[in-house]
């Protein structure tokens, strides 16, 4: 999604935007822009590309220096990536300039109005009609000019509005759409997510539906949309400028794969605690009995998100007996199970901004459902439309294919399904009891599997440089994983990589198998073992080239394949937490093997703020 930045104090505010929108170019990489004030009038710059891209237009074309601001980064939903198209985006007159991230879903009704009442439109963007309306609306105030207009805009948007009018002053709106305030010593920072703020500030205010920001030198005013006066509570972020840093990495993908086994430490530190599971978020807002009224539960995500959710179900279902249905959050909101006062809906999202998942949430409520969100983004919108809320503790994610929250959501979803066991029926059974015990040893289980399989992956990536197609098979768990390392490859090394149930390659996937086609056969699941190498021996028969990723101490997959890679065994409901991580180098390797940008894969961005 595209990335809002703002800035007001007494430095300099170029070098602090630029900066800004590096930190934020994950959620859009198509071109980005900047608008100073000099106190007196406003100039923008803008380019397409990166914000590289953009300080080099800076070097050819200087900004004057101000110290008031505002910049974007964009990700293209209405029109290409093109200069005319970027933001910031003004109207007939350029008397304001507004930076946008979501979508005016209204925008062509809005357009054709404007057009009759003699507005000229120059980009294809469905933005370009606010700078048109302001300027429509005008009363000569800057505040009552944006409140005039803002009833007029439906969709969802988060905006940082300049007037030429008012050269001293910001207005910052979120609706449905991150953004969040930045509290320095004299100075004021806007951005689309905390991570562009931590180099500067931890004191953060994220801007609530119907609030309105005014931030002028030393000040913030915050009103409500009747303008009443609003004192904003300020939060402390735990995160750390040092977490946005690549320190020893090249980049931020293979920096976050590393970080795994201290975000698994952080998810399980103390609520994993000799006496059970201590998760104080839920025991606020569940009695027991409330627990044990539970008919079913509804899993709600999207992308690798999802891919933790399918994990989520089958451990849920199986630990507590209940019925547990896993959606898409972009299906889940036209198109879900039938719903009640005893269905628990649990959201899982990185970023807690997913448009889709947080309409999928708005439905449960709607529905009365109890709802549980299980995010990595600390006063998210997610987390605060939720009912109560786990964080994971994995740190801010900055690659935009997700590595770490991945394997944090997995943990987290652990210690979710042993809480609701331990309600309902305590934690004494054989089962639970070496579940508690693996996730006990499972940061330790992490490291061990980065120190074993880093070396072998960098290599097996280097031969399969040449290949397009690649398959990734398993049964039960292991087809799950299947499923999200294919997404992984398929997204930062644009391989066509294809998961498949194992047993099911049969019924038509086997006709794709050519000889010497890649084929990742994941068994981690030893209950299905047996079945597993049946069906590696089918694709074998056909001449594929066949790694397999099994368990230290398992010595039959060793002789039905090409190539053996081998994991610590622990217990078959974490083994996806461990054997996602070769399947994460693989992806990061074969991306960097095909010189593609691992950080930033090409059409994509991260935190999807549109429907
Ligand atoms: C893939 C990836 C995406 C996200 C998805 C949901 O590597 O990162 O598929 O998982 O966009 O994002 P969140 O978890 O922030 O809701």
């Amino acid at each position: 999604m595209s990335g809002i930045v703002g800035y007001i104090g007494k430095r300099n505010a170029q070098p602090i935007l630029l900066d800004c929108l590096d930190q934020l170019d994950y959620r859009g990489y198509d071109s980005a822009g900047i608008a100073i004030s000099t106190g007196t009038s406003i100039e923008k710059r803008r380019a397409v590309g990166r914000v590289k891209d953009l300080r080099t237009h800076i070097l050819r074309e200087p900004i004057p220096a101000g110290t008031i601001g505002i910049g974007h980064t964009r990700w293209a939903t209405h029109g290409t990536p093109s200069e005319q198209n970027s933001h910031p985006l003004s109207g007939c007159d350029h008397r304001y300039l507004v930076v946008h991230n979501g979508i005016i879903e209204n925008y062509t009704a809005l357009k054709r109005g404007l057009k009759k009442s003699g507005h000229t439109f120059r980009t294809d963007t469905d933005t370009e009609v606010i700078p048109h309306l302001l300027e429509e609306h005008d009363t000569g105030d800057f505040e009552s000019t944006v409140r005039a207009v803002l009833p007029l805009l439906k969709g969802s948007f988060a905006l940082a509005i300049m007037s030429q009018q008012h050269p001293q002053t910001i207005v910052a709106i979120s609706q449905d759409n991150p953004l969040v305030i930045g509290f320095g010593k004299g100075e004021t920072f806007l951005a689309s997510d905390i991570p562009a703020l931590l180099p500067y500030t931890r004191e953060i205010y994220p801007i609530k539906n119907g609030e309105i920001a005014i931030l002028t030198p030393g000040k913030v005013q915050l009103t409500s949309v009747d303008g009443e006066a609003i004192e904003p509570k300020r939060m402390r972020v735990e995160w750390d400028k040092q977490d946005v840093q690549f320190q020893d990495y090249e980049h931020y993908m293979l920096k976050e794969i590393f970080e795994q086994t201290k975000a698994a430490e952080e998810t399980l530190a103390g609520r994993l605690t000799s006496s059970g599971i201590h998760l104080p978020e839920l025991e606020a807002a569940w009695s027991k009995e409330r627990v044990q009224q539970l008919k079913k539960i509804d899993i709600v995500a999207s992308g690798t998100s999802y891919h933790a959710g399918m994990i989520g179900r089958k451990v849920l279902e199986q630990l507590l007996q209940l019925p547990v249905h896993v959606s898409y959050s972009s299906e889940f909101r036209d198109d879900h199970p039938p719903l009640d006062e005893d269905s628990l809906i649990v959201v899982l999202s990185q970023s807690g901004e997913t448009a889709d998942t947080l309409s999928a949430l708005r439905e449960g409520k709607r529905l009365k459902c109890p709802t549980i969100a299980i995010t990595n983004t600390v006063g998210s919108t997610i987390s605060r439309k939720a009912d109560s809320t786990i964080y994971t503790k994995a740190g801010p994610e900055l690659a935009v294919a997700s590595t770490k929250a991945y394997t944090s959501q997995l943990t987290a979803i652990m210690l979710l399904a042993l809480w609701l066991k331990e309600q309902r029926e305590g934690l004494e059974e054989e089962i639970t009891l070496s579940l508690l015990q693996s996730l006990a040893r499972l940061p330790g289980d992490i490291d061990s599997t980065l120190i074993m399989t880093k070396d072998a992956i960098d290599q097996f990536a280097q031969v399969t440089f040449d290949q397009e197609h690649l398959f990734l098979i398993g049964r039960g768990l292991d087809y799950v994983l299947a499923l999200e390392g294919a997404l992984k490859l398929q997204e930062v090394a644009y391989i066509h990589a294809d998961a498949y149930a194992a047993g099911e390659m049969k019924h038509g996937t086997m006709a794709l198998i050519t000889p010497g086609v890649p084929v990742i056969a994941l068994a981690t699941q030893h209950h299905v073992l047996d079945k597993v190498i049946s069906n590696i021996r089918e694709v074998k028969a056909r001449d594929a080239f066949v790694i397999g990723i099994t368990t230290t101490g398992d010595e039959l997959l060793v002789e039905e394949v090409d190539q053996v890679l081998y994991i610590p065994e622990t217990h078959p409901y974490l083994m996806p937490i461990l054997a996602v991580i070769p399947l994460q180098l693989l992806a990061y390797y074969s991306g960097i093997v095909r010189d593609h940008d691992v950080d930033r894969p090409r059409n994509l961005a991260k935190s999807l703020t549109v429907e």
